[in-house]
């Protein structure tokens, strides 16, 4: 039987699934594994199902002599040297469209919080601070009929469009790479193309582009000062955003608060003054982070494993140009 490694134990289902097909090498430490020891475990293996934070670099794929596909349970890959994938004739699996409803939730719930300053105002309570009813220092704002900017729109921002279209009768803006007139047909979105026009006007505003030498820092400086109040929150990767700006944005008054759950870099450093900050809500990387989304995405994680085993195309493989 040909051997797979799986670099987490977390996925029971799945490995059930997969020992039908292979030897399954399931890594069972608390700590994740370094670049040696995924080239120890991986050394014969035909497969291997990784995290998104497991970095397969070149030294990896180039001592894994077996290796013929690297199947991430993620969408992004960046974790993935996937040149030296090419080069070495590995494929590599992802897995997009499982995890679209469950983003779309987290990011509705990030702008609640935002809006309504509860990760504020807990923490507020945790120090103690809740003396008498006294709402005047957490009062915040309405999302019922506000103006919501987007930057990205695939198919998370329009689940979460929906969501704010239909749930809170937001007037919902955006801006992507390609115009989507489906969309904008179906659910009353209106395009800007000017990004500095569409996010000097929002109350809230929503990252969900890719990350792309285009899209690196695509909020810096110059748009946090056309910022008036905005309510940010990212979802998409932390390197949108440049987090120095954001701290300047705080303290003008261009951001009132801010929601990342994703930071440059991850994990970000307790210490810091965006950590600490009262009005900057940091999650973990929780996106798609709900029971049912986890066990599907490391399912179709598997599928892509057995695919390949079996010569058929994978559930989703990405396509290195
Ligand atoms: C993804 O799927 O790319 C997430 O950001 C990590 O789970």
């Amino acid at each position: 039987m040909k051997k797979i490694f799986v670099t987490r134990n977390w996925h029971v289902e799945a490995v059930k699934l997969l020992e039908n097909y292979f030897e399954v090498i399931v890594w069972n430490k608390k700590s994740i594994p370094t670049e040696d020891e995924i080239i120890e475990y991986s050394k014969d293996c035909f497969g291997l199902f990784t995290e998104f934070d497991d970095k397969i670099t070149q030294k990896i794929v180039n001592s894994s002599t077996q290796l013929k596909i690297i199947s991430n349970r993620a969408v992004g890959y960046e974790n993935i040297d996937i040149n030296s994938a090419k080069l070495n004739k590995i494929k590599i699996g992802n897995t997009p469209g499982v995890l679209v409803e469950t983003c779309a939730d987290f990011t509705m719930g990030l702008m609640l919080d935002l809006a309504r300053n509860i990760t504020y105002s807990n923490r507020a309570v945790l120090k103690g601070d809740w003396k008498t009813f006294n709402q005047t220092p957490y009062l915040g704002t309405d999302v019922y009929n506000k103006k919501l900017a987007i930057i990205g729109l695939g198919q998370i921002a329009t689940a979460f469009s929906r969501r704010a279209i239909h749930g809170f009768q937001m007037d919902v803006s955006y801006w992507s790479r390609n115009r989507k007139i489906d969309f904008e047909n179906e659910l009353g979105l209106k395009y800007i193309d000017n990004i500095n026009d569409l996010i000097s006007s929002c109350d809230y505003l929503s990252i969900h582009c890719s990350l792309t030498p285009e899209t690196y820092r695509i909020i810096d400086k110059e748009q946090f000062m056309l910022m008036k109040n905005v309510k940010l929150i990212n979802t998409s990767r932390g390197p949108t955003i440049n987090q120095d700006e954001l701290l300047v944005a705080l303290k003008n008054g261009n951001v009132e608060s801010a929601a990342l759950d994703v930071t440059d870099p991850e994990p970000p450093d307790y210490n810091s003054e965006l950590v600490n900050h009262p009005k900057v809500v940091i999650t973990p990387h929780l996106g798609s982070g709900s029971r049912e989304t986890f066990n599907k995405m490391a399912l179709m994680a598997a599928q892509n494993l057995i695919n390949v085993h079996e010569n058929h195309e994978m559930v989703s493989e990405v396509i290195i140009d």
